[in-house]
């Protein structure tokens, strides 16, 4: 069967993109080639699989012992992402020029496919108007007025876990007990709500499918480049009964941690709504205050204009990002922390004296002394080691290079 001009125009022409795009990858210089960086395993995948895996540790070792602060590592087809760790050029790609330095659009889809309309899932303009609004519930007097609450919690972790050695129990599971913690710290402090009382040390069902969201993805990873082609097929409802109509056990389970995700928020929203509306005092003086995170939006939400207001869609889309932003990142950073502190007893006990000598003669520390706190830490941070690595893609959206540049930005 022979194809019509404007066919084999078509085919021709998609090819020599490929040919050109795939030249340009591989063998056009590019300012880039100044950096060092490991060759690819892969011509496909580059160093991708090197770079996420469980056991990826050693891989991120070499990155930054051999190849130092900024280096380049090859991505799908050769291509090139700038790979970061440097502390000084981390707070200016995350923090000082943020706005320059934009998520990808995979990064978009997934987090607004898996929690809607908040802030992992916006750019610009809409995501400085909801940090315009967020951002008082994050400032350092917000946080100061936080803290009893924080060392309530903690206290009751401290003896949750007291309560399971005095019972003779030999492995604590730390990562359990600081993910429940953690759940508890952003449901309280963030949420207004109250999700597990630490009294016990079995496991926290919502805490455990929550946190089955990151390994559960983990494995679809290679596919996860067209997820923002699938967050265009259509309208939402199309989309999940394709997903739901796939055979394969681990989709099945992200559905059901997504839908968990869906169903938390909703359930704190409408309980917080329904005793709004029947003048429950604990709620409305809660309310009235701003202290956690969805009372502000709720304040928001209410004293909007018909344009501004918030929708309840948005207001949910807040609620699941806050809830797997904090909880996750928090929960694991502190395991690791401990698991290295155990690896280092020198070092664990050097902080140690540090707390009790801050602590001496006050019962709780302050927040302004957490924060000038700690030597150790400090030191630690100056020194080229991955801890606790938080791998994250950006792209420079100033497309001062031939190509948008990506950046791997590993914080530790
Ligand atoms: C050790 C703990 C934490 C680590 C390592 C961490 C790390 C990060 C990183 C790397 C980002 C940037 C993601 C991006 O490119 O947009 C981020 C964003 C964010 N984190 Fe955390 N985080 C931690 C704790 C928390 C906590 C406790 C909360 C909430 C109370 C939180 C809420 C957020 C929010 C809302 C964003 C999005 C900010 C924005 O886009 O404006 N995180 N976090």
């Amino acid at each position: 069967m022979s194809l019509s001009l404007p066919s084999q125009l078509v085919v021709a022409g998609t090819i020599s993109w490929v040919l050109l795009s795939l030249y340009r990858k591989f063998f056009a210089p590019s300012s880039l080639d100044n950096l060092p960086g490991p060759p690819p395993n892969s011509l496909i995948l580059g160093n991708l699989l090197q770079m996420y895996n469980r056991y990826a540790w050693d891989f991120h070792r070499r990155l930054i012992h051999e190849y130092g602060p900024v280096s380049v590592v090859r991505g799908w087809f050769g291509d090139r992402i700038i790979y970061v760790f440097d502390p000084k050029a981390l707070h200016n790609i995350v923090v000082k020029d943020q706005y320059i330095y934009e998520e990808t659009p995979l990064f978009l889809s997934f987090h607004r496919l898996f929690f809607g309309h908040g802030l992992l899932s916006s750019l610009g303009d809409e995501h400085r108007q909801q940090r315009k609004i967020l951002n008082p519930i994050f400032s350092i007097n917000h946080m100061r007025h936080m803290t009893p609450l924080f060392y309530k919690i903690t206290h009751r972790l401290q003896s949750g876990i007291s309560r399971q050695i005095a019972s003779g129990e030999k492995e604590i599971d730390m990562l359990g007990w600081l993910t429940r913690t953690a759940l508890e710290l952003v449901g309280q402090g963030g949420l207004g709500w109250s999700f597990d009382k630490l009294d016990s040390p079995e496991p926290n069902p919502l805490a455990e499918t929550l946190k089955a969201l990151v390994p559960t993805v983990g494995p679809f990873f290679p596919l996860m480049r067209y997820v923002p082609f699938f967050a265009q097929l259509g309208p939402a409802w199309l989309r999940r009964k394709i997903v739901e109509s796939i055979p394969i056990s681990r989709v099945k389970k992200m559905l059901v941690i997504c839908d968990t995700f869906d169903s938390t928020a909703k359930e704190i929203l409408e309980s917080k709504k329904a005793a709004l509306a029947s003048g429950d005092e604990t709620v409305t003086s809660q309310i009235g205050e701003g202290k956690d995170i969805i009372s502000v939006l709720m304040k928001s939400q209410m004293a909007g204009t018909a344009e501004d207001k918030m929708s309840d869609e948005e207001l949910l889309g807040h609620m699941n990002t806050l809830l797997f932003a904090a909880f996750e990142s928090t929960s694991g950073a502190l395991a690791r922390i401990l698991h290295k502190l155990s690896e280092h007893q020198d070092v664990q006990e050097r902080l140690r004296q540090e707390l009790i000598t801050a602590r001496s003669g006050q019962g709780h520390l302050s927040l302004t002394t957490n924060l000038s706190l700690s030597h150790i830490l400090r030191q630690s941070a100056e020194r080229p080691c991955a801890y606790i690595p938080l791998l994250q893609s950006l792209t420079d959206s100033m497309e001062t290079f031939t190509d948008v540049i990506s950046i791997a930005c590993v914080f530790y």
